[in-house]
Parts: C-alpha cells; structure tokens; sequence
C-alpha cells in the first residue's frame, strides 16, 4: 500500500488518553526493545535493533508511551535504507482499541511530510484486517497484490 505524503495533509492529530508520542529518546530506548521483543516477531525486534544501532536519525522511530510504559512504536525511513518506506508498526495487544495505533500512524506521516518525504509505502498488510482499515482511512491505497504459495513435501 501507499500514499502521497505532503501533496496529501496528514491525518489530523488523534490525542489518546494517557499517552504521550515522541520520537524514541535515550530512556526509551530499552522499554522500546523490551516491548517489540515481547509482542511482536523477532523480525521487528531485529529491525528495531539495528535502526537503533545504525543511529538513523530519532525522528523516525515513534514511540507511544504510557507513563514509562512504552505501548506502541512505528517507524519510517529506519528500514531497507528506503527513506519513504513505513514501518514496522505496531501497539501492545494489551492497549489496542484506543486509537494509538491511529495516533501512531498520523504523527508519524506528519514527520515524513515535515522531513520532505513525497510518499509512504510499505508491502505487506493482511485485508480486512484492522491494520488495513486504518491504513485506508489514513489515505493508502493498495498497489499491489502478494500471494504466499505452499506446497505439502
Ligand atoms: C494495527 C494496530 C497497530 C492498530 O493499533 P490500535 O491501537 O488498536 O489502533 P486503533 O485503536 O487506532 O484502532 C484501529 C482498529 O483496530 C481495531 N482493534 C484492533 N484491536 C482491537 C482490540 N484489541 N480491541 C478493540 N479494537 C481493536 C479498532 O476497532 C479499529 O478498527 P475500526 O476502526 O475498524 O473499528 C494494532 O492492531 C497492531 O499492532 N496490530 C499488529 C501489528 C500490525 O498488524 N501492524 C501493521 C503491520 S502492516
């Protein structure tokens, strides 16, 4: 799916109760790895990892926080060495439902406008999941279709 990004204004700002957005700051850094490590793929925690090891600029690393409870991340630019891709995102099973995710996902593409981004991208999602419905709310579009194959050996 994608989006034009500054030709298109953002989504407007959604404020969750209780939950502050940022980019990811020092004393996030491990409440951040801990969560994705814990709800999510190995992959996104992976992901995480090196975008913070490679020192990709703080900006593109979003980060929802309750209290000091990190409940939520999504990341743009941090992934592939693709300025414009999207992604990963993702919010604590526990918190879902409240609309940080839809938070999650307007501040990050009002950064990417910001840092001069013409679009946002990402390949996968699941259809009719929530994931996709925010996803089409938010402006993206499907362009293209992926189909995973198997065969019993
Ligand atoms: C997609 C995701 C980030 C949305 O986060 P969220 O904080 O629940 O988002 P919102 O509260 O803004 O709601 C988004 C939608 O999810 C629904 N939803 C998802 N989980 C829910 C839950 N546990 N309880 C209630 N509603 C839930 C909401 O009703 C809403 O759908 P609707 O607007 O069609 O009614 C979250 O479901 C998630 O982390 N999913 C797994 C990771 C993922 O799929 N990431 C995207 C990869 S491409």
């Amino acid at each position: 799916m994608a989006r034009p990004v500054g030709e298109v204004p953002a989504p407007a700002p959604v404020q969750p109760d209780g939950v502050t957005l940022s980019e990811i700051r020092p004393h996030l850094v491990v409440p951040a790895l801990e969560m994705v490590a814990r709800v999510f793929s190995g992959d996104w925690a992976e992901a995480l990892r090196r975008a913070i090891h490679a020192q990709v600029p703080a900006e593109r690393i979003r980060v929802a926080v309750r209290g000091e409870v990190v409940v939520g991340f999504a990341m743009w630019g941090a992934y592939d060495g693709s300025p414009d891709r999207f992604g990963p995102f993702g919010v604590d099973p526990a918190e879902r439902g409240r609309r940080i995710g839809a938070a999650l996902l307007a501040d990050a593409l009002a950064v990417m406008a910001r840092a001069g981004c013409r679009r946002a991208w990402f390949l996968w999602t699941e259809p009719d999941g929530p994931a996709f419905r925010l996803y089409q709310r938010a402006g993206f579009e499907v362009t293209r279709r992926f189909a995973i194959m198997r065969r019993m050996l």
